[in-house]
């Protein structure tokens, strides 16, 4: 892929940018530049570029904005402490991509050009990378979110014959206020996220404008993110808001939700094979409602945490809902041991001070 540069002659002036890289919160500054490439079913991919952040004109009858079509993905760039910046599996963000287009009849955007134009992005915004690598910087990082949309000015309901796919980046630290605090919970048992044949696997905004009036919901209980059940038989838990799930038990085997209906998480899959090298059984099923109740009440169940990109690895606190409340595992203030131990072998990874036995960091810069 061929991609031209236009250079942002407004870029954020070093000072400022040093005061937004010292505090970046989540998701609210953006880059200098971003990331364009367009698709008719005539002439493929086209007009690949790279341009000055900005606004988006769009005609009122752009497809996205009626029918949802649309796609996207978070990952991460890593300062080491040499100065390298690099991304942590992009591939793995490439190929689920192409499986949520696939469902959401989008274009696939091959791997190769995924990788290609986030590469491309972070290396003309690489001064937006933090160091995370001075005494008490703590873990900060690039966020990407490429993310693919139907593009065609058309009413009628069909896949979308003009495509935009694009890349942009925001500099990140803790997703939740409490940094590495347990999160508590709120256990929606009226609305589902994904059923049968649904799009639950797909990372698509549908899935996150649904979970929106639960996610409500859970804040109006004073908690931090919505669990959501299976729709069959709302028995089984699937997986938080923008999160996957993990439980850890007495016998030192760690079980998730299968998936399914669940977003398969890059971070889910990569703390399977780090929690097997670190000596514990990995589960991949069902697990109940009543099998993590009663399993905090025996002591079964030693910890629960939540994992994504954005939330890292988070310990969950406790869990609310209609009918009571099942207490933290570790209490109100820390999360476990088991958490901790393989959310620092994940981050050691991700930032450069373990050795990345697994081949999944991908040098940038
Ligand atoms: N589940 C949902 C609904 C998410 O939005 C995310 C975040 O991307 C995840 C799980 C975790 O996925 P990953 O680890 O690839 O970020
Ligand atoms: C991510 O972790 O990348 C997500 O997309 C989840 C969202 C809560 C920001």
């Amino acid at each position: 892929m061929q991609i031209s540069t236009t250079p942002s002659d407004a870029a954020v002036p070093d000072e400022r940018l040093a005061g937004i890289l010292a505090e970046p919160g989540f998701g609210t500054h953006f880059t200098d530049h971003m990331f364009t490439v367009e698709w008719t079913p005539e002439k493929g991919w086209y007009d690949a570029r790279i341009t000055p952040y900005g606004p988006l004109t769009l005609d009122p009858a752009t497809a996205v904005l009626h029918y949802a079509q649309e796609t996207f993905e978070g990952m991460k760039a890593y300062r080491h402490a040499d100065g390298s910046v690099w991304t942590f599996r992009p591939e793995a963000n490439a190929d689920r991509m192409v499986r949520s287009s696939h469902r959401l009849a989008l274009p696939v955007l091959p791997a190769d050009e995924f990788v290609q134009a986030v590469d491309a992005l972070v290396q003309v915004d690489q001064r937006w990378v933090p160091d995370a690598s001075a005494p008490g910087a703590g873990e900060k990082s690039l966020y990407l979110r490429p993310f693919m949309f139907a593009s065609e000015v058309f009413l009628g309901v069909r896949p979308s014959q003009h495509v935009t796919f694009m890349v942009i980046a925001s500099p990140a630290g803790s997703y939740f206020k409490g940094g590495a605090k347990p999160v508590s919970l709120w256990l929606t048992e009226e609305y589902s996220r994904a059923g049968r044949g649904g799009m639950g696997a797909a990372k698509t905004g549908g899935n996150y404008a649904s979970s929106l009036v639960a996610q409500q919901e859970a804040i109006g209980h004073g908690c931090d993110q919505v669990v959501f059940l299976d729709a069959e038989e709302g028995r089984y838990v699937e997986e938080l808001g923008g999160m996957n799930m993990y439980f850890v038990h007495q016998d030192g085997s760690i079980v998730t939700p299968a998936t399914g209906t669940i977003l398969e998480g890059i971070t889910r899959s990569s703390i399977i094979d780090l929690a097997g090298k670190l000596g514990h059984r990995v589960e991949e099923r069902r697990i109940s409602i009543d099998e993590w109740r009663d399993g905090i009440a025996s002591g079964a169940i030693t910890e629960v945490f939540a994992c994504g990109t954005a939330a890292v690895v988070t310990p969950v606190g406790r869990l609310l809902s209609r009918s009571g409340e099942v207490p933290s595992a570790t209490g109100d203030d820390e999360g476990g041991p088991v958490t901790a131990t393989i959310r620092q072998a994940l981050v050691d990874i991700q930032y450069g001070r373990a050795d990345d036995t697994f081949g999944w960091m991908h040098r940038v810069v």
